[in-house]
């Protein structure tokens, strides 16, 4: 009987500290992340996205040249000119943080994402005798978008999308979220340029921590999303009437909570 008593309490003893070890221990590890973390995070990973996008921009040329075979953009290469654009941008080395941290998890996962998507358009980009082949910065960045958010394994999400009115591909469609603050903050006169906004928001449904990047047209993008409205562009799509210097787009990123 003793003895009885004596194991049931350390019985319950133990369940408890267990208990009490995982509440503390086991919570979400972006919980445990400060905003200004967060931010960084988002910030990085943004960033790292557009440098990507823009090895594909400027290496469009190349792309479409139907007299080359190899056009020597494997994965390597192209991870490696993505890290140079990036040091452009910031003027900082990009650097792997700890691979057990949030951060190190969705650097990986970007770049993962990138190597997925290059190794699988390999024979698409060096088929010889082909010029246009479709694979355009905005489509490489919804395949890299793509895979980020299925390596990252539900704890973050990134997406290319743009304002409503000029979205051609509807899986790029901003959410309710991203439309209010594409419509009612970027659009406005008073907004800073460049400037990213943040919030704690629902997304898909979770609580997550949210931040999106505006972009605007530039004038090499006018030759498919500018004007005349409605004019078939190079690839065959409909013009969007756009306009030098009008946001164009966003990149939306969400870590949840
Ligand atoms: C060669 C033509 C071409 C050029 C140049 C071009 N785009 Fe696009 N863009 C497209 C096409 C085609 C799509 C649709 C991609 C898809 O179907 O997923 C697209 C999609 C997009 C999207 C995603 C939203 C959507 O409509 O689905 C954004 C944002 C975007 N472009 C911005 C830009 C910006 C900014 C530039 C210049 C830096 C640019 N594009 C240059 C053809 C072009």
């Amino acid at each position: 009987m003793a003895y009885s008593k004596c194991f049931f309490k350390y019985c319950c003893l133990t369940l408890a500290a267990v208990f009490l070890h995982s509440l503390i221990f086991a919570g979400n590890v972006s919980a445990a992340l400060s905003d200004a973390e967060l931010q960084d995070i988002g910030t990085e990973i943004t960033t790292m996205y557009r440098a990507a996008r823009g090895v594909i921009a400027k290496n469009q040329k190349l792309i479409n040249d139907a007299s080359k075979g190899d056009k020597g953009l494997s994965a390597d290469n192209v991870i490696a000119a993505t890290k140079e654009n990036y040091k452009k941008a910031t003027g900082n080395d990009f650097k792997m943080a700890d691979k057990s941290s949030l951060k190190g998890e969705t650097q990986a996962a970007l770049l993962g994402a990138i190597k997925e998507v290059m190794d699988n358009a390999q024979p698409l980009i060096n088929e010889k005798g082909k010029g246009l082949k479709g694979f355009l910065p905005a489509i490489f960045a919804k395949q890299m978008g793509d895979g980020f958010n299925k390596l990252i394994g539900g704890k973050a999400y990134i997406k290319l999308t743009a304002p409503k009115a000029y979205v051609r591909n509807r899986a790029n469609r901003p959410d309710k979220w991203e439309e209010n603050v594409i419509e009612k903050k970027f659009k406005s006169a008073s907004y800073e340029k460049n400037k990213v906004h943040v919030e704690k928001a629902k997304h898909k449904g979770k609580d997550a921590f949210r931040l999106i990047l505006p972009e605007y047209y530039k004038e090499a993008c006018l030759n498919c999303h500018g004007e005349p409205k409605g004019a078939k562009d190079i690839t065959g799509g409909k013009k969007e009437g756009g306009k030098l210097g009008e946001l164009g787009g966003a990149i939306s990123f969400a870590i949840y909570q």
